[in-house]
């Protein structure tokens, strides 16, 4: 644990994480405990959000109440199984602006290659939230972070599931100003950049493909 990754070790966090690593959950249930699990880590995430007062009325008196400061802020879903957890996140935040980066890896020089980009504006306003289940290699985690950054974000966080440690270190090298919220930081990675001992393809077991 440090300013840079957070794992967060809540029981209900991590009794759901069980459940979702195993072979036998299904599809549905897996879909359902990851939307549970998002809402956790979001409360998390957003623990620190600035406030701002405004005068209310209750039924009894005037009041100066707390409410959210500044822009409305934005996820950015990283495809395609960034939006496994961008669903729960909606149900909490629903006035968030929403993006989507999709990249792909190209088997010759195995770099990320942006295929989509569609992202809110005024990003250098907002809190950026970019979600992604998996934080395996951490390459195409940072190049969508980049690409965060081009379009003028300067205050991203980064919430994903479960992380491997090869992926922390690339994400702090790449981009030391994003800190990594997560339910587990797991062993490593093996040889098919699959973390271990993980959950296997998250977007297959959400999406019920193969
Ligand atoms: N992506 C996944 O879905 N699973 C992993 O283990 C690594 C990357």
């Amino acid at each position: 644990m440090s300013d840079h990754l957070t794992v967060v070790t809540h029981p209900l966090v991590q009794h759901k994480l069980t459940l979702m690593r195993r072979r036998e959950t299904s599809t549905a249930e897996f879909r359902r405990l990851l939307r549970e699990i998002s809402q956790l880590l979001a409360y998390e995430i957003t623990r620190e959000l600035p406030l701002a007062h405004r005068t209310i009325e209750t039924p009894l008196t005037e009041m100066e109440a707390p409410v959210l400061a500044g822009k409305k802020l934005a996820l950015v879903s990283i495809l395609r199984a960034g939006n496994g957890l961008l669903d729960g996140v909606l149900e909490l935040i629903p006035s968030a602006r929403v993006g989507f980066v999709g990249l792909y890896r190209d088997e010759e020089t195995l770099q990320p290659v942006q295929y989509y980009c569609k992202l809110p504006d005024a990003l250098e306003d907002r809190l950026v939230i970019a979600v992604d289940p998996m934080l395996a290699t951490g390459n195409s985690s940072a190049a969508a972070v980049d690409l965060m950054k081009q379009a003028g974000a300067t205050n991203i966080r980064f919430m994903c599931l479960l992380a491997a440690p090869e992926g922390v270190a690339r994400m702090k090298e790449a981009h030391p100003d994003v800190p990594i919220v997560t339910a587990a930081l797991d062993k490593k990675l093996n040889d098919k950049g699959y973390i271990v001992p993980g959950l296997g393809d998250a977007g297959d077991r959400m999406f019920g493909t193969k």
